[in-house]
């Protein structure tokens, strides 16, 4: 696994219209501004690299939300890059990765608030 921390303006800039490129759209917005970007690498192939990235992710969410910093995971921007796109080649990680998903930061406009989520659980004696 490889991770990207990106806090330069520009090159967010350059992903971001790579992606509006991709689903011919210039006003697509799927970072959401966000100012800050991490990408989670894994190598070609690997067979758990959605589940590793995922554990990523989560872990980084639920340290931000810990820090009052806004967060999101972003899996739809990333799944539509090619192996090819431009961008892979300045993130200077190891021959062979490529991006799988990615998690934006911010500080948020208003209060974090969650979600009372109510999954259905069974309990089987
Ligand atoms: C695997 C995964 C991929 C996601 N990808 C995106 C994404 O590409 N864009 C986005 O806006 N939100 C994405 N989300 C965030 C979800 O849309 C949702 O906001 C988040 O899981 C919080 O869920 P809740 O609002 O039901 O608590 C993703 C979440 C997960 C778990």
């Amino acid at each position: 696994m490889a991770i990207s921390v990106i806090t330069n303006k520009n090159f967010i800039k350059e992903i971001l219209e790579e992606a509006r490129e991709i689903v011919n759209d210039p006003k697509a917005n799927p970072i959401y501004s966000a100012p800050y970007l991490i990408i989670i690498s894994a190598k070609d192939g690997h067979i758990t690299r959605l589940e590793d990235t995922a554990c990523i992710i989560e872990n980084m969410s639920l340290k931000a939300t810990d820090l009052e910093i806004g967060s999101c995971y972003i899996r739809g921007m990333f799944e539509r890059f090619d192996k090819d796109a431009r961008f892979i080649k300045k993130l200077n990680i190891e021959k062979n990765f490529y991006p799988v998903h990615g998690l934006i930061l911010g500080y948020p406009k208003t209060e974090l608030k969650g979600k009372n989520h109510k999954i259905k659980t069974n309990f089987i004696d």
